[in-house]
């Protein structure tokens, strides 16, 4: 039960902080790798890891000393100066993408509304689209941010409704469904915009070799892939990028959460100069993007992920997870859908909410988050070991007991 420290700091939550989120009933004061500490001292493991803004773990001996080692010497110039990491961190990042060009942001919708103007300019000025007539595809299901143009396409209603007017120029297919896709492409079409899983969704997965029809059918009928890999990406699939699974090079990466090193936030469209090469000083910015205390941690980050180390340990890991999950299945848990170290448990709903699953997890010492209904989310930091991995395990066959 949680004691009087968690309920005053809940209820001064429930008092001053409005009430666009309905976190479990814990308050975290530390942490350090996969494990959190709560203010009564009480440790869990993290299995959600930020929903991947936490792949390399809490407070990375790394990324914290080049963050502090940056805080001492520059923070912040805006981009009316350079400073001496940003170019260092967009080539580090372009390179690991194999790419020309990086346009850094902050925060992932950021990075996505980034991408729909550079589609949106590229299709103007190199497709030749008449002005104001583009249109993106995206797909059923997805979850690409909160502003006020993703909301717009989202047929989540507890994320769109009641923000309108929205915004044009979005026509949704089925999620996994090349001939929809196909079909609705036009020739006023600049771009496809996809999450190669789908996270919020639920880690849905899409059929095999789909991603790979997307790539030819958007090279042939000329329109921009455009793969958010802002929670699939940077290492949680087992690759850098959830894309490789299928050996698919999208002509737009967009990168977010664990860019930031789970410190600050960091998020970058990455693309040829043919594509980037659409703004001109002045047509788009951010005063925070490309800031040097993100550039410095992001370039961290690269660093870590250029040895290939934590991919490989994700694979290794993420198998140990999906076959212990799958033996869940018939006893409370009706289906499994792993990438990586990266899960979508789908709780018989005759037994129990995500949600309820979620805070029957929480008192066994395990911290994940629910989605839609009785999907329940696991990703834990990639810094896991196998005994970690048997911990969560365990914590789920006790709640299914
Ligand atoms: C695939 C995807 N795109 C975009 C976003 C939005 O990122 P942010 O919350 O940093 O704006 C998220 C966040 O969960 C995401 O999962």
């Amino acid at each position: 039960m949680p004691g009087s420290s968690t309920s005053e700091h809940v209820s001064l939550a429930a008092d001053w902080v409005a009430a666009n989120y309905n976190p479990l009933p814990v308050v975290l004061s530390h942490a350090e790798g996969a494990w959190v500490t709560d203010v009564e001292g009480r440790r869990y493991l993290d299995a959600l890891a930020g929903y991947s803004a936490l792949n390399f773990g809490h407070l990375h001996p790394t990324l914290v000393a080049v963050a502090r080692a940056q805080l001492d010497r520059l923070t912040l110039t805006s981009r009316a100066f350079h400073s001496d990491q940003l170019g260092p961190f967009c080539r580090d990042l372009a390179t690991l993408a194999g790419k020309q060009l990086v346009l850094p942001m902050n925060t992932g919708a950021e990075a996505v509304e980034t991408a729909i103007k550079t589609a949106r300019r590229w299709g103007y000025e190199v497709k030749g689209v008449p002005d104001g007539r583009a249109r993106i595809v995206v797909m059923a299901g997805n979850f690409h941010g909160r502003t006020t143009t993703i909301i717009s396409f989202s047929d989540d209603p507890v994320a769109h409704d009641h923000y309108g007017p929205y915004t044009p120029g979005f026509d949704v297919v089925p999620f996994g469904d090349i001939e929809a896709l196909e079909a609705a492409i036009t020739d006023e079409t600049v771009a496809v915009l996809l999450e190669p899983v789908q996270g919020e969704g639920g880690v849905i997965l899409p059929p095999d070799g789909w991603l790979r029809d997307v790539r030819e059918l958007t090279r042939r009928t000329g329109v921009l892939m455009l793969a958010d890999e802002i929670q699939s990406g940077l290492g949680r699939t087992g690759s850098t990028f959830a894309c490789d699974l299928e050996g698919v090079v999208p002509d737009v990466y967009i990168l977010g959460k664990a860019l930031g090193g789970g410190i600050v936030p960091v998020s970058a469209v990455v693309a040829d100069r043919d594509v980037l090469g659409v703004f001109d000083p002045g047509s788009h910015g951010s005063t925070f993007g490309g800031n040097p205390l993100g550039a410095a941690v992001g370039r961290a980050v690269v660093g870590l992920l250029a040895t290939g180390e934590w991919q490989q340990h994700a694979r290794r890991l993420g198998a140990h997870l999906e076959a212990g999950l799958r033996e869940l299945v018939g006893h409370g848990v009706e289906a499994v859908r792993c990438r990586g170290l990266w899960a979508g448990v789908d709780i018989d709903p005759g037994r129990m909410t995500g949600r309820e699953a979620s805070r029957r997890l929480l008192e066994h010492g395990v911290l994940v988050k629910d989605t839609h209904g009785s999907t329940v989310r696991i990703a834990p930091p990639l810094v896991v070991g196998e005994a970690e991995i048997d911990i969560l395990l365990d914590a789920f066959a006790a709640i299914l007991r």
